[in-house]
């Protein structure tokens, strides 16, 4: 018995235990390449382009296109890391089983507790976003539900303490009945839509995988005719001068509000590519992880960046940047009468946005109760989570929680705080999956099986940071020193104190890359990602370290003394 915090569990070990029968029988097999590159397509093509994007334009202009190659990378680097890990690896619980073999239980635990942020939390940003097209959906078939049903509480008492003057809210705060003195808003499509996924995942793997499958298919079809229709008719009506705005001097450039402005949307990009990891949690029901897996999570990753770029030229071409401001459904939004003035196009769009959200709460809804079902296995979490049905082989009984986890929180909580949430426990889980994978052993290569290509770092990786560096100090005016000036406001302090933090990891990684000759790939991955965690707020970062302090906490009392590895 080990005492130990950091006790891990060895890899053939994970993948015996995987494939035991003795939990109450084994998940059905049935996944191919397609049907996971479908999955991570389902996963990933959501809320983050049909309604984040507006903000991201917003914010950032036609330049924040340059954020989305920089997290496409980012995420590349950590789909690699994932698919090493996977072909290694092959059974549920995705990262959380990945750190267990690499970092020991209680990085593993703190893994496990942040990817209920992804998980679980990503989908009721999901599950709101849907309820916004589907409302929308319904007035333009002339049905018209009273606004108190239709947005969430906390949204709406934020907007009024505001002083919104949109008619929506007022509506929805007005018009609302009171019980017990408390205003009755309720966000009652996104509650309705996670019972119904959760009672699809509940019946099986085989109903949703088609389901899915269909959805993908409907969605990317219509993106195309976005990109098509939306990128004939720039061309054509003479838009290409959206691409390169005014700034605030007047001078024309394509990142109109300057680096910073495309970085305060890296919560919404970053979001939006979420999704192909969850394509790992289906180890258990692919039938052939070893292969399948890591081509399931790269065919849908690069599909959906090149998507993204296309549509964010669409959407910045179509209109000026300055007019997403507030626009929840930027891609139906284009089509409107004062824009490109399409009204199929709209309509279709909404019908399409409600597909495309259908599927990623689906994949995710998936994908939750297979992790608990691992940490279940694991002992770190009560028996009745690795319960699998015996006539619809799914985990049941974590199904149904999972439900609960996304539907309570619906009536209490706002999108932009779940957006926050969940992009930054994302980043910090991607972060230790590429630092796991810098310290397992270089595997041996097999015919028929993933393999992550060894490109020394040695000389590369110092080369690359001490290179950055110096462009970023010729090219940007006193960058370093005024990461050093305190006396600032809160964000701005927030950002200085995650840059200096970011560029002393950078020079240690590259000591350490250069004495320890590690791979490139993961340690790429890894800087990335340290990357894009410099673009969260302080609040991020402090509702993120209560997170993970309540899970420490809950880990000592339960998962500790119950753990198999410590009672074996
Ligand atoms: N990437 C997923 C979405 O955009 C989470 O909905």
């Amino acid at each position: 018995m080990s005492n130990s915090l950091f006790r891990t569990k060895s890899i053939e070990k994970i993948v015996s235990e995987g494939s035991d029968e003795s939990h109450g029988g084994s998940l059905k097999r049935v996944l191919t390449v397609k049907d996971l590159t479908f999955f991570g397509i389902a996963a990933i093509l959501g809320a983050g382009s049909f309604s984040s994007l507006g903000g991201a334009v917003f914010n950032g202009g036609p330049g924040v296109i340059v954020l989305f190659i920089i997290t496409g990378i980012a995420c590349a680097f950590t789909a690699f890391c994932y698919s090493d890990f996977a072909s290694r690896i092959p059974v549920a619980g995705s990262a959380y089983t990945y750190a267990y073999a690499s970092f020991g239980e209680l990085f593993a635990w703190i893994i496990g507790w942040a990817l209920i942020m992804e998980y679980s939390i990503g989908n009721i940003y999901v599950a709101y976003s849907w309820s916004d097209y589907f409302t929308s959906f319904l007035e333009r078939l002339n049905v018209h539900l009273p606004a108190y049903l239709t947005t969430s509480y906390m949204e709406t008492k934020h907007a009024i303490a505001a002083g919104t003057s949109n008619a929506e809210f007022l509506a929805a705060w007005n018009e609302s009945p009171v019980f017990a003195g408390v205003k009755f808003i309720v966000d009652l499509p996104a509650f309705i839509i996670n019972i119904l996924i959760t009672c699809l995942v509940y019946i099986g793997i085989k109903e949703s995988k088609n389901f899915s499958n269909l959805m993908v298919i409907l969605k990317l079809g219509v993106v195309f005719l976005i990109i098509v229709v939306g990128g004939y008719l720039v061309l054509h009506n003479g838009l290409t001068h959206n691409w390169l705005p005014e700034n605030t001097e007047g001078v024309k450039s394509f990142m109109p509000n300057g680096f910073k402005g495309v970085m305060a949307a890296v919560a919404g990009v970053f979001f939006a590519y979420i999704g192909f990891d969850a394509v790992s949690v289906l180890a258990e029901e692919s039938k052939d992880p070893q292969r399948d897996l890591p081509r399931g999570m790269i065919y849908s990753l690069v599909i959906c960046t090149v998507i993204y770029i296309l549509l964010t030229l669409v959407l910045t071409g179509a209109v000026h940047y300055k007019n997403f401001e507030n626009v929840g459904d930027p891609l139906a939004f284009i089509f409107e009468p004062q824009n490109l003035n399409i009204a199929w196009m709209q309509l279709l769009v909404s019908i399409c946005a409600v597909v495309a959200m259908t599927s990623v709460l689906l994949v995710f809804q998936m994908g939750q109760p297979r992790i608990w079902m691992s940490m279940s296995r694991d002992g770190l979490m009560p028996p009745i989570f690795q319960k699998i049905h015996p006539k619809f082989k799914t985990p049941s009984f974590s199904t149904i929680i999972t439900g609960i986890v996304v539907g309570i929180p619906i009536l209490f909580t706002d999108k932009t705080f779940v957006l926050d949430f969940t992009s930054i426990a994302t980043l910090f889980a991607f972060v230790l999956v590429c630092g796991g994978v810098l310290f397992l052993p270089i595997k041996e290569k097999v015919a028929g099986k993933f393999h992550l290509p060894f490109i020394s770092s040695k000389f590369i990786f110092p080369a690359i940071i001490v290179g950055s560096m110096l462009l970023v100090h010729f090219n940007v005016n006193q960058y370093f020193s005024s990461l050093f000036v305190f006396k600032t406001d809160a964000a701005t302090l927030t950002y200085n104190v995650s840059a200096i933090i970011f560029w002393i990891t950078c020079l240690i990684l590259a000591v350490g890359a250069f004495i320890k000759n590690w791979s490139l790939i993961p340690l790429m991955g890894l800087v990335t990602c340290l990357y894009l965690l410099t673009g969260m707020t302080a609040m991020n970062w402090a509702w993120f370290g209560g997170w993970l302090l309540i899970g420490l906490v809950i880990y000592l009392l339960y998962g500790y003394k119950k753990s198999k590895l410590a009672n074996s």
